[in-house]
């Protein structure tokens, strides 16, 4: 099929190149024009294991990006609109949804064929349907149903693995208010033929995503509770409760005889809070959505602030070990993106430890495998180092604080030996063995 997605972003981007590598004929578009040229030059832009690869192999024979959105729309059957939706400090922005529609509705004005718009951006109920269509129709002067249609599939991969995720999908869920629009977008998921569709309407399916979202930050919230808990008491680390948890079978159920896992217990891990730019925005805009509907939101305004004083936990475990007194300390950051696997440093965590380490006067020496450089866009201060190697972050610091799980700093310890370093680690994601350190203090554990 013909497809046109809008934004050419984490999920425009990777449900473009994954598009494309299952054979349809893919236009990106992005109204930032560095980008467009970036990525017809064969650059993928962000981070994700396998992105490159997809580009290479499918750009200029059936994909190519394009700023040109009224073109792109013309000379394709399906438009996916992939664009952000922030949270503008009152509720959710669909500046640029909103906008998108209109280029939309503009450009069908000229088609002659039918044609279906999709919404694939996270949006709040109701904007399928009150929002973009009534836009759409005002521009195309059609009505819907006459010759364009309209969709709501909203996206569930995660940064770090979106490739993979968005290749090997647990479930598509297609909202749609007619048969024929849902048949469309069926058919651009024939190629998965192993994956469960779920057929809905749109309210439904924007409501899913968001229920998703929220479900998942409840359990991390949750787990930071806990772990805040375990850690007020000696001898209790929180890994061996959830572990005690995990062993529930209504929690990780056993299917031929096998405990599935890890299942749930992936978002069971106390840490040093959740980031991203989608958790938080996510649930600050279903929050708002509440209000508006005069829904109180009780469950959801506390996993939102668990998540907020959780990356104050470290700072807390600090000021504990060194008496309110980090002045001058050399302090390593091993970590700055919001998880593993990404660059992306939007909400990380990272960035308000760090902040109130530079305003105790701590000199930062900070290292991540691929974040850096999105980081030094955020994080500028003379106070901040940022070093070219786990070893050179580690060989002058006192203290060590791990905040993203990248899988190189699982040999932190054989680093520190050969060194013949003994600082104290501050395990923010709690995924190094306790047993490699002689000072060790994390999240979760006293
Ligand atoms: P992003 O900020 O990475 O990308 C959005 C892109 O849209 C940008 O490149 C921007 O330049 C472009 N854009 C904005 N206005 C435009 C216009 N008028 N014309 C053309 N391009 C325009 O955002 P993202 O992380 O890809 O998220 C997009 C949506 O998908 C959001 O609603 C988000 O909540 C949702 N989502 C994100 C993820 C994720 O992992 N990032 C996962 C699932 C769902
Ligand atoms: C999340 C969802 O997992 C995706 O399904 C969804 O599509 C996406 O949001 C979205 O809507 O944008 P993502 O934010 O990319 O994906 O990454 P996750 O792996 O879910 O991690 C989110 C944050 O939670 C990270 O900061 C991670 O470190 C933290 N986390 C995760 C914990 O603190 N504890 C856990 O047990 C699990």
């Amino acid at each position: 099929m013909k497809i046109s997605i809008i934004g050419a972003g984490y999920v425009g981007l990777v449900t473009g190149l994954c598009l494309a590598e299952k054979k349809h004929d893919i236009i990106c578009v992005d109204n930032n024009k560095t980008k467009v040229k970036k990525i017809n030059n064969g650059k993928t832009i962000i981070h994700e294991e396998g992105l490159d690869a997809l580009l290479s192999r499918n750009l200029n024979i059936n994909f190519r990006a394009s700023s040109n959105l009224h073109r792109a729309v013309l000379k394709t059957d399906v438009t996916i609109i992939a664009v952000g939706t922030p949270f503008n400090g009152k509720s959710i922005d669909l500046t640029y949804v909103k906008n998108v529609s209109k280029s939309i509705g503009q450009a069908l004005y000229h088609k002659k064929d039918y044609h279906l718009v999709v919404v694939k951006s996270t949006v709040t109920p109701g904007t399928t349907d009150d929002i973009v269509l009534p836009i759409v129709e005002k521009y195309s002067k059609m009505k819907v149903g006459e010759k364009f249609g309209i969709g709501m599939n909203p996206e569930f991969l995660r940064e770090g693995s979106a490739v993979k995720d968005f290749m090997n999908p647990d479930r598509i869920v297609i909202g749609s208010n007619d048969k024929f629009s849902a048949g469309v977008i069926k058919k651009i998921y024939k190629p998965f033929t192993k994956t469960e569709m779920l057929l809905t309407n749109n309210k439904t399916a924007e409501m899913i995503k968001y229920a998703n979202n929220t479900l998942l930050a409840t359990l991390i919230s949750f787990s930071n509770e806990i772990g805040n808990l375990c850690a007020t008491q000696k001898n209790v680390d929180s890994l061996d409760v959830m572990k005690g948890v995990h062993l529930d079978n209504r929690i990780t159920p056993i299917i031929n005889s096998k405990k599935i896992s890890p299942g749930i217990i992936s978002y069971l891990s106390a840490g040093c809070g959740f980031g991203g730019s989608c958790f938080p925005k996510d649930l600050s805009a279903i929050i708002s959505f509440g209000k508006k509907k005069k829904q109180k939101m009780q469950l959801l305004n506390a996993v939102q602030d668990v998540n907020q004083s959780q990356p104050m936990k470290i700072i807390e475990i600090l000021n504990r070990s060194y008496k309110n007194n980090l002045k001058e300390k050399n302090i390593a950051v091993l970590g700055l993106a919001f998880k593993e696997g990404t660059d992306d440093m939007r909400e990380s965590p990272s960035i308000a430890i760090i902040n109130k380490f530079i305003e105790y006067k701590a000199n930062v020496i900070a290292y991540d495998p691929v974040a850096q450089m999105e980081a030094k866009k955020i994080l500028e201060s003379k106070r901040i180092v940022y070093a070219k190697s786990i070893v050179s972050a580690v060989k002058s610091a006192e203290i060590i604080v791990v905040l993203t799980a990248w899988p190189e700093f699982k040999n932190l310890h054989n680093i520190i030996n050969n060194l013949q370093l003994e600082p104290l680690i501050v395990d923010g994601r709690r995924f190094l063995n306790k047993k490699n350190f002689q000072k060790y203090i994390g999240i979760g554990i006293t």
